[in-house]
């Protein structure tokens, strides 16, 4: 090992080299730091000078307030109205992800730790007033929102920017099935995005073929496409309907029959498919081999059957076109009628589905078995999810390349979809959604017959209900009435107003959510009745 060992006058020159090499590495990383340290502050005020000038008055400050230091939390610009802020219970804390997480790599943050740190996060920088300045000037204006900017929310409940809080019956439009926050949601997402989130469909991925099984078994079909939304799930059984007539030969059965007041989504397709002129106009030709019909009339389908028919769509409620059941039997003489003729019925469950209506499927109610069927909403409890369930015979349809989608069942909504199955199942929320159906559908019949001036009747499946306002009455007024009485609908066919709250309400809040409806509708007389003898408008609107 001789050549090894060093001597005493190597080994001081070794040293010196060592200490030599060690102050030269500090001078070097101070110089580097200070060089981008200056320019970091370039880029900072680059940056302030181009937000100002994208943003205008709004943003000005953008930059100041993203680089101050923590401050006093700064007081909402309006205070919450007392009645708002006060009907709730506390927060309900959500547990740590801790021992649960499966892989390693950086410890992720405690979700008990507040949503916003004060100075750094771009959502604290901004009060109300001036977000809905940047959404007016920079947001594209296809949507008619309400002047309100939601920042959380916590089961039936969503708080605005104020901290005001409101009952949330309007669940984003039937999507937030299991609320808002839940504790078993927030930990899935939170374990598999640390897991995995995205990997196209070059490949399978684990938690999206367990999807795909768990769903045909609870539905009874065979196999699954998945997407992103509900118009793409329409959008695939009306390619996959063409491609199967199409590879059997027959690629002149190419029409659908659809029906008058339907909604199936805004892509050329499924806004062709929409039967509401409104949602056409200016788009052009709609896509040729479409039929429109009214909604229930079995004798109309009949007559416009004939071997050029490729499919039916049909929802089970017509939920946009004003929360309107199928009349009984309609399905199943649809069923009937497409059978007869070789054609495909195509259900629309986007917004039945999940049980909204207190069964899985709205078809389920009357033991109708579609050939295939789209579901979103709901699938993801909030979480971006469709899909199209297609039955065995439709398997090839879609051959490998003639469709697709970057995003559709990635591991993410895929492990949040299996979630929302599972919570479903264990906390019984399908069942629920009967129960607690009828108990609003009883509370609406008599709210409507306390109203009769008002309200022409109740009507709606499970926990899909709608109010329907007489003529004459603005729906939009009473929207806006009900929303400043601490509770979200939404508007459905022009004069309903719809119930889509999350499958996990309670009663209480649902007797909650009712009573306010009869307030909006007693401030909604009271001003009607000044309007009809002239006196100026009652404030309390
Ligand atoms: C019955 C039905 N189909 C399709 C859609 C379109 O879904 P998405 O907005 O997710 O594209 C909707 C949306 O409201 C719907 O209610």
């Amino acid at each position: 090992m001789e050549g090894l060992s060093i001597g005493k006058g190597h080994g001081s020159a070794i040293m010196l080299g060592v200490m030599l090499g060690v102050m030269l590495g500090v001078m070097l990383g101070v110089m580097l730091g200070v060089m981008l340290g200056g320019h970091a502050r370039r880029h900072a005020r680059r940056h302030a000078r181009r937000s100002a000038k994208l943003y205008g008055p709004a943003l000005t400050a953008y930059w100041g307030k993203m680089t101050a230091k923590p401050g006093p939390a700064k007081p909402a610009s309006k205070p919450a109205p007392a009645a708002l802020r006060e009907s709730f219970p506390g927060r309900r804390p959500t547990p740590p992800i801790g021992s649960a997480r499966s892989c390693s790599g950086p410890p992720a943050q405690s979700l008990d730790a507040p949503a916003t740190q004060p100075s750094r996060d771009l959502s604290a920088a901004f009060d109300s007033a001036e977000l809905l300045d940047i959404a007016k000037r920079h947001l594209l204006g296809n949507y008619r929102p309400a002047p309100v900017v939601f920042v959380r929310g916590e089961g039936s409940t969503l708080e605005d920017k104020h901290g005001s809080r409101y009952l949330d019956f309007a669940a984003g439009v039937a999507v937030d099935a299991l609320g808002h926050a839940h504790p078993r949601m927030v930990r899935r997402i939170a374990e598999q995005a640390a897991k995995l989130m995205h990997v196209s469909n070059y490949f399978y991925n684990e938690e999206n073929v367990l999807l795909a099984g768990e769903l045909c078994e609870r539905t009874g079909f065979d196999r699954a496409f998945f997407c992103n939304s509900g118009a793409e799930a329409n959008e695939a059984l009306f390619k996959l309907a063409r491609r199967h007539f199409y590879a059997k030969g027959e690629p002149n059965r190419y029409r659908f029959i659809a029906f008058n007041q339907s909604f199936h989504g805004r892509t050329m397709a499924t806004v062709s498919l929409t039967g509401n002129p409104s949602y056409h106009e200016g788009f052009g030709p709609k896509l040729e081999g479409i039929t429109h019909l009214p909604y229930g009339d079995l004798e109309a389908v009949k007559a416009s059957m004939g071997p050029d028919v490729a499919g039916i769509f049909v929802e089970t409620v017509q939920g946009e076109g004003g929360v309107l059941p199928a009349p009984p039997g309609f399905l199943p003489g649809l069923r009937k009628l497409c059978d007869d003729h070789g054609a495909l019925l195509l259900i629309d469950e986007v917004q039945t589905g999940m049980g909204r209506t207190g069964k899985l499927l709205g078809s389920d109610h009357e033991s109708v078995r579609a050939d295939a069927i789209s579901l979103a909403k709901g699938l993801g409890g909030g979480f971006p999810i469709g899909a199209a369930l297609v039955r065995e015979h439709l398997a090839n349809a879609l051959p490998p390349g003639t469709h697709g989608s970057t995003f559709g069942g990635n591991p993410l909504a895929s492990a949040v979809a299996r979630e929302v199955l599972r919570a479903l199942d264990e906390d019984q929320l399908i069942e629920g959604a009967a129960r607690k159906g009828a108990f609003l559908g009883g509370l609406l019949d008599k709210l409507g017959s306390t109203h009769p001036d008002l309200v022409e009747g109740a009507r709606g499946v499970g926990l899909l209900r709608g109010i329907i306002l007489k003529k004459g009455v603005d729906a939009r007024d009473a929207l806006a009435r009900a929303r400043e009485r601490g509770l979200l609908l939404t508007i459905a066919g022009g004069q309903v107003l719809r119930f889509t709250p999350p499958l996990i309400v309670t009663e209480s809040e649902i007797e909650e959510a009712v009573r306010r409806l009869d307030d909006t509708l007693k401030s909604l007389r009271i001003d009607m009745l000044a309007d009809a003898h002239g006196k100026p408008p009652s404030t309390s609107g």
